[in-house]
């Protein structure tokens, strides 16, 4: 199992790096989707897929079942286009954007039949959400598209895809192990960008500090300080710290998981990734919970769940620093 998190502190200014760069970190990731629309019509494929383009958003491409759900709750009856297709290569189905091999399908029942040998696009056909391949040329369906969120607005996003604005100033649990023997914890200073004014204040993260066990490491922009907290010394490196020139990559493994943060400087974004499945639903703090249901990622260090994301970003400050 593989998450992604993407604190985007891209800011406008920062665009000012070259364009193919932000592409590139766009489609590295999962994109960060703002809203679903429709557009009714008889269309073709391509002309659906043009007519979202035209409104400068994607044919919808779900990549996971709760994407999937948001999407249906537009759903109306009849056919509607999504941004899948085997065009490229038969049976093999990519999003239509970065050509990636799709991640989640939710195919009717004897689909994708590839019928009459042409059927290559997919539609979304029934009011369950199922999908069937046709024909790309059949004119007969309306369009369900994607909004992608600004690339100039930092976001947040939790472990289970969850976005929201938050503006912390100062330290905060970015991520860290909550089950009943805690090893863990990701930490992150946030401070106000260059362009932020009294009335909207727009942060980015300056430093990092993992602990484990009783190792540490602190990344405060280029420099990274490595060493132990006390306690029990071990031969093992729990934590491997790789330092590049765009960027400081770092890994960590606790029980069956591999932790993986990788920050690129200038742009002041932190990837976070994890494969391993121990730590489903046992993790807290700004990325949630991690077992796959976003809509209970605002929990709060009480474990209550507030709808806020304000709330909930400021309780997971850490409370001791500045
Ligand atoms: C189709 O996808 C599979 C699995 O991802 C891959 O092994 C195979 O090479 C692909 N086939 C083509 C024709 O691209
Ligand atoms: C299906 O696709 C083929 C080419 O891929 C095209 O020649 C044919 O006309 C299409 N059939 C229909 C019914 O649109
Ligand atoms: C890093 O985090 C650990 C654990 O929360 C804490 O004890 C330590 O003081 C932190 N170090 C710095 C320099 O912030």
């Amino acid at each position: 199992m593989l998450r992604l998190l993407l604190i985007l502190a891209v800011t406008c200014l920062t665009l000012a790096v070259p364009h193919e760069k932000l592409v590139e970190k766009r489609s590295s990731a999962i994109p960060i989707i703002e809203e679903y629309h429709v557009i009714d019509g008889q269309m073709d494929w391509y002309e659906a897929k043009a007519a979202c383009e035209e409104k400068n958003w994607q044919l919808a491409q779900p990549r996971t079942q709760f994407q999937m759900d948001e999407i249906m709750k537009l759903y109306v009856a009849g056919f509607y286009w999504i941004g899948v297709s085997d065009e490229n290569h038969e049976g093999n189905f990519t999003y239509c954007s970065d050509n990636h091999p799709i991640t989640y399908s939710n195919w009717d029942t004897n689909e994708p039949n590839n019928e009459h040998g042409a059927e290559n696009c997919v539609e979304v056909w029934k009011l369950a959400g199922k999908w069937n391949d046709v024909n790309c040329t059949v004119v007969r369906a309306s369009a369900f598209c994607e909004q992608h969120g600004p690339v100039c607005e930092p976001h947040m996003r939790t472990f289970d895809e969850r976005t929201y604005n938050f503006q912390g100033i100062g330290w905060y649990h970015l991520f860290k192990d909550c089950s009943e023997n805690p090893t863990f914890e990701v930490t992150t200073k946030f401070e106000p960008r260059e362009d932020s004014t009294p009335d909207n204040i727009k942060t980015r993260t300056i430093a990092i500090n993992v602990t484990v066990g009783n190792q540490y490491a602190i990344i405060d922009g280029r420099d990274v300080t490595t060493g132990r907290t006390g306690g029990q010394v071990t031969d093992a490196k729990v934590i491997t710290v790789q330092e590049e020139e765009k960027d400081i990559k770092l890994h960590f493994t606790s029980k069956d998981t591999t932790f993986s943060l990788k920050w690129t400087l200038r742009k002041h974004a932190l990837d976070v990734s994890y494969s391993g499945s121990f730590y489903s639903g046992k993790l807290c703090g700004l990325m949630g919970n991690a077992d796959d249901d976003p809509r209970n990622d605002f929990q709060k260090p009480d474990g209550t769940i507030t709808k806020n994301a304000i709330e909930f970003g400021e309780s997971w400050k850490v409370t001791d620093k500045k």
